[in-house]
């Protein structure tokens, strides 16, 4: 079925009274990769389109364009706030290209002192670890062999650590298992041993609601990406206290951070000026704050209903298929909430097979290596941990080989649009893959067409 004309059928129109399409799909392609990256939401192309005419710079000028660019960008900032349910007064909202910058940003904001730990997960991606290894003594506390965090665990840590321990920084969703640790819980946890937590919700806020604040409890640090939530136009939010972005110089420096500059001196802006180096990305805030706006308004628990329902059906379908390994929780009733996310692997197929043919026989896209996520996706497989000997060979030997492949799995990933249809398809044309693994005689042909079809769009996107 074409994705634009799906509409998640017992979610409420973000826009009008008739369901206009929520998304504009690629005909004939059923989507599966959605934890890479989703497409645009109509309303969010609608909103981009409506703020074109009148693009101005930021802060830069006196004519309306500019004036009016202004208020919007700061309208965009309140939309953020509110869809996470932040207090304007106590909350900034920092915006940036994505997850990844924002991030580093955080990492540079705050005052650490040597010997200062960040507790991360072992169920992180490799951009809420590896910018916290450049500023803190970074303490990792395993995910089990499914992929899960015990909580137990994470307490054993800040324990061990205590009072050296500034921030746990977990993710909200596992991008490869789609497992939920559960936030609120380890909020408490930190806190009760004097720890800030960030919360990783890339994978998360396109699919459960997220809150700040919940009574007592609050979460310090939250970010994520435009491009993960319908709103693909380059912008990410990170979300914290307005004090904690005042402490230190900002990551990066430039136009828009400073109030005074004297040839040898320079006053910081307060956040979250200080924070966005260079002119804005106007455009990209607008759409990822109309995004939040229609992912409230379609009501997420109503969103995270019809996936657990479609993640469940993918789970038995594909555990039925001969050869087919899943990753994570063996639980296919979702008694513990999961974003939709069903990581596996075929029997004697590589992986990166595995997702050309769904790609090329079938009109199938996934994703598959390791999402980023090395470390998780090592422990699912059962590798042992690499020795240093094995890691300089491996190293060695992927540097001289670009295409090169670790070991890996295939990751389907579903999104407001997918359909039972869509799962379906997945199931069956595994079930075909599996009882057939040669590559199909046509498989060529296909990479050719494919090929030459990718050029045509290409030429589209700069005609006339
Ligand atoms: C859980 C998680 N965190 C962070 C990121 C990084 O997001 P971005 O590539 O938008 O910076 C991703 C991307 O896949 C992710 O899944």
């Amino acid at each position: 079925m074409n994705a634009s004309s799906r509409t998640a059928p017992s979610a409420k129109p973000p826009l009008d009274d008739k369901p206009p399409p929520l998304c504009e799909g690629t005909p004939g392609y059923v989507n599966l990769d959605h934890a890479a990256t989703t497409p645009a939401l109509v309303v969010v192309k609608q909103a981009v389109e409506a703020a074109l005419p009148y693009y101005g710079g930021v802060h830069r000028g006196s004519g309306l364009p500019s004036e009016l660019s202004t208020e919007l960008y700061q309208r965009c900032r309140l939309e953020v706030l509110q869809f996470l349910g932040g207090d304007a007064l106590r909350h900034v909202v920092v915006f940036g290209r994505n997850t990844t910058d924002l991030i580093n940003v955080l990492s540079h904001s705050i005052a650490f002192e040597p010997g200062d730990v960040v507790l991360v997960t072992g169920l992180e991606h490799h951009s809420n670890d590896l910018p916290w290894r450049r500023v803190a003594r970074v303490v990792r506390v395993e995910a089990d062999a499914q992929g899960g965090l015990s909580e137990d665990a994470v307490e054993a840590c800040l324990k061990r650590h205590q009072g050296r321990v500034r921030l746990l920084a977990v993710t909200g969703a596992s991008n490869v298992t789609g497992y939920m640790p559960d936030i609120g819980l380890l909020a408490d946890l930190a806190h009760r041993y004097g720890a800030k937590i960030f919360v990783d919700a890339a994978q998360l806020v396109a699919h459960r609601s997220l809150r700040l604040v919940t009574g007592e409890r609050e979460l310090d640090f939250v970010a994520f990406s435009g491009h993960k939530m319908y709103a693909p136009f380059g912008s990410g939010a990170l979300v914290g206290a307005r004090e904690s972005f005042e402490q230190r110089p900002p990551f990066a420096s430039g136009g828009g951070t400073v109030s005074v500059v004297t040839p040898d001196r320079q006053s910081w802006l307060n956040a979250p000026h200080r924070q966005e180096a260079g002119t804005p990305n106007l455009l990209g805030a607008v759409a990822l704050a109309r995004a939040c706006r229609a992912l409230t308004s379609l009501d997420l628990r109503v969103v995270a209903e019809r996936e657990r329902t479609l993640t469940r059906r993918a789970l038995r379908g594909l555990r039925a298929i001969p050869g087919l390994t899943l990753y994570g929780s063996p639980d296919l009733e979702l008694r513990r909430d999961r974003v939709g996310i069903v990581p596996f692997n075929l029997q004697g197929v590589e992986h990166g097979e595995v997702a050309e043919a769904l790609a090329l026989d079938h009109g199938i896209g996934v994703r598959s290596g390791c999402f980023c996520a090395q470390p998780l996706v090592t422990r699912l497989l059962g590798r042992p941990e690499l020795s240093s000997l094995e890691y300089l060979a491996l190293t060695r030997s992927l540097r001289n080989q670009p295409d090169g492949r670790m070991p890996g799995m295939v990751r389907a990933s579903l999104g407001l649009c997918t359909s039972e249809e869509d799962i379906d398809r997945l199931c069956r044309a595994l079930a075909e893959i599996a009882a057939d693994p040669r590559p199909s005689r046509r498989r060529d042909e296909r990479r050719r067409q494919r090929r030459a079809e990718i050029a045509r769009l290409i030429m589209g996107v700069f005609a006339p």
